[in-house]
């Protein structure tokens, strides 16, 4: 009899072994899921595109509205300059300097209200969003890169690029 209640307990500390372990095989491939899940929220979590800071101080026909300016940021835009225009109502715009149709440079004009002429061949883009004003070659614009925030007391330009 002793040893019958023995057994039952050694049976049922085993049992209880056994199932635990069984247990804990399961659940691991589920930890490390787990594991991996963290890590690609981490990898998921890389911060947002940031604005390039574009400091107007050198580009002083920039800081009132109706100035218009082609600026070369370092290391940006595979080193062609963009076309910033500050417009009569405050807002900014930047586009690319290079017509789509032969890539060939465009010209910025002489103020926002002009229009944005192609050096190589009679299209004119505007200087809003770089859609084609007039010209003999449909079906081209100029890249719009998107503008954030103008700090005037820093005289910041915040452009997507
Ligand atoms: S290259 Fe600009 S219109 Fe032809």
């Amino acid at each position: 009899m002793k040893d019958n209640k023995l057994n039952r307990r050694d049976f049922i500390l085993n049992t209880t072994k056994v199932v635990g372990a069984g247990l804990a095989i399961t659940a691991l491939p589920q930890v490390f899921q787990s594991c991996d899940s963290e890590e690609v929220v981490t990898i998921n979590n890389v911060p947002p595109d940031t604005f390039y800071e574009l400091d107007l101080t050198p580009h002083p026909e920039l800081l009132t509205p109706g100035g218009v300016k082609k600026v070369k940021i370092e290391g940006k835009n595979q080193g062609n300059p963009l076309i910033i225009t500050h417009h009569k109502d405050g807002k900014f715009s930047a586009l690319d300097s290079i017509c789509k149709h032969m890539n060939c440079a465009v010209d910025a004009p002489s103020d926002s209200e002009g229009t944005i002429n192609c050096q190589c061949h009679p299209n004119h883009y505007s200087t809003v969003d770089g859609s084609l004003s007039s010209g003999p070659f449909a079906g081209f614009k100029l890249t719009k890169f998107i503008v954030g925030k103008f700090d005037a007391d820093k005289k910041i330009l915040e452009i997507k690029i």
